[in-house]
């Protein structure tokens, strides 16, 4: 078995591209011994001089000392083909994503390497099970999932296979620490942890705007500013490439077996066709000019500052909270049980939209406006209407909202607003999760904010907003679509039930 704490380690990587290379230098600089196999001889130069000039600058910006640097780089050799690895104790597969190519890696390096020694692939949407199925000895291939940039991304997935033995797995976790790495065990499964994780935010980012709820720059403003997220859901495709977003969305929903949580949107399959694909290709949901980001002008909030407004019940005090941004804009505050003719009413459902809480409340719709009471009286805040809700009692809402300079966005009606529905999801979906043991409740939640930079984990905001709050949300938006997508994870349902966190693990 291999002893991921021996002081001659020596790790093998194939594949000298955008992933390898970066691995090799990780390893490097963690004081491993380092083969590098690439099939083009090319990119097997590049490959170096890039770990290369990588290591020289980390000098120059002294954060390395200039013999370690050396030491580093000498300790990165490079082979000429499979064979070079007989003596490796690990190898790390980062070929091109095709399934045929790993399996004949992956049989010939099982016949090359010594019987302790690990063989793990760093694919990101192949089974590690079908890879191992290629070898005599499937206990010892398992996944090693680094994120891009390795040198930078602090996570690493370790990925048993249905037959992969513990040790392997055991040692790669170890490994994955030497390397200065986050390791987060999960198991064989469509998208392992993270790729799994992040299939509410994009995807629902997109049904909102499908639905004609908000349009693209707003959905990102409310997510950015309201929900604390690093990027909204739009300029992260942009980011990624929509060609690799929308097919890893396609990926996923049908390696589940079409299953309506993962559903994709058509907005960006035919985005794709149109070849907006985004920074590369100079536009995306963003036109971008020298590669920098157009962000289109905000609407400017009206200057109508008088109106008698008057507030439903909200939870947490929102009521009170909002009551005093419009008393400070100089609304005069209904304090009647029933809005008084000439009043604007101001809704803020949780889960639920500004029509069916109207109607619930006997209010006229025409003179109502829902604002979201969990996400965003501070730095932004979502403004929502009914169909029928007039223009003027609109505006007023909305300049007396953003009188203190909060900017606020106006929607349509939805349940959820956006922000909730969004974050709902991300939590229903870290859930199902931990239901099917793909990973445990903290490993869940660390690989989330380390592989996607979301404010919290899954998990965490989930107990943060209260599970109860996270499974009402869910129940309103299922009820009102009568959509399975919305259905709540049995995990979620049980321990909100039970009014425990939703970071208790089974049986504890
Ligand atoms: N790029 C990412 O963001 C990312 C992140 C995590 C995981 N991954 C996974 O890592 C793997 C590599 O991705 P990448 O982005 O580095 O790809 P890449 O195209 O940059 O590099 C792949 C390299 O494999 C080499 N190659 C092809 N056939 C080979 C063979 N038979 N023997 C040896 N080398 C061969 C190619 O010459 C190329 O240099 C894929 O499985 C991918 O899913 C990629």
């Amino acid at each position: 078995m291999l002893d991921p704490k021996r002081s001659d380690l020596c790790v093998g990587v194939i594949g000298a591209g955008t992933m390898g290379r970066g691995i090799a230098q990780v390893a490097a600089t963690a004081g491993i011994k380092v083969l590098l196999f690439d099939s083009s001889t090319d990119v097997l130069a590049s490959g170096v001089a890039f770990i290369t000039g990588m290591i020289e600058r980390a000098v120059e910006k002294g954060r390395m000392e200039e013999a370690g640097a050396k030491a580093a780089l000498a300790r990165i050799e490079t082979v000429e083909g499979l064979e070079g690895f007989s003596g490796c104790h690990l190898v790390i597969e980062a070929v091109i994503e095709d399934m045929d190519l790993k399996k004949e890696i992956f049989a010939t390096l099982d016949k090359a390497l010594g019987p302790d020694a690990v063989i793990a692939t760093n694919t990101s949407s192949l089974s590690v099970t079908e890879i191992a199925s290629a070898t005599k000895s499937p206990g010892r291939i398992a996944g090693m999932h680094f994120f891009n940039p390795p040198p930078l991304m602090k996570l690493v997935e370790v990925i048993g296979g249905i037959r992969t033995e513990a040790w392997a797995t055991e040692a790669l976790v170890e490994i994955a620490k030497r390397m200065g790495k986050t390791p987060v065990a999960a198991a064989d499964s469509p998208g392992f942890l993270v790729n799994h994780a992040g299939r509410a935010y994009t995807p629902e980012g997109l049904r909102i705007v499908f639905e004609g709820i908000a349009d693209f720059p707003a959905v990102d403003r409310i997510m950015r500013d309201a929900a604390g997220f690093r990027m909204g859901p739009f300029q992260l495709m942009d980011l990624v490439g929509l060609d690799i977003a929308h097919s890893v969305i396609e990926e996923i929903y049908h390696q589940y077996y079409e299953e309506p949580m993962y559903r994709p949107n058509i907005i960006s399959r035919q985005r794709v066709a149109a070849g907006l694909l985004g920074r590369k290709t100079g536009e995306g949901f963003y036109v971008y000019e020298d590669g920098k980001q157009i962000e289109p002008p905000e609407a400017p909030a009206p200057s109508v500052k008088e109106a008698s407004i008057w507030i439903g019940k909200a939870p947490d005090g929102a009521d009170k909270a909002l009551g005093k941004i419009f008393a400070a804009a100089g609304a005069e505050l209904s304090k009647s049980k029933k809005p008084a003719k000439g009043d604007i009413a101001v809704v803020l459902p949780v889960g639920g939209d500004a029509t069916t809480a109207a109607l619930a409340e006997d209010l006229d719709p025409k003179r109502t406006v829902a604002v979201d009471p969990i996400f965003g009286l501070d730095a932004r805040r979502t403004l929502m209407t009914t169909p029928v809700t007039e223009a003027a009692c609109r505006d007023a809402a909305w300049g007396l909202l953003a009188a203190d300079g909060v900017p606020v966005t106006v929607i349509n009606d939805s349940p959820g607003f956006v922000a909730q529905r969004i974050v709902a999801l991300i939590v229903n979906i870290g859930c199902n999760i931990a239901q099917q043991r793909i990973a445990a409740p903290e490993d869940i939640d660390t690989a989330v904010k380390l592989g996607l930079n979301y404010p919290q984990g899954p998990l965490e905001w989930g107990d943060a907003l209260g599970p109860d709050v996270v499974l009402r949300i869910l129940e309103g938006m299922h009820d009102f679509y009568g959509d399975p997508r919305y259905r709540p994870s049995p995990w979620l349902k049980r321990r909100a039930g039970l009014g425990v966190a939703l970071r208790t693990p089974e049986g504890a």
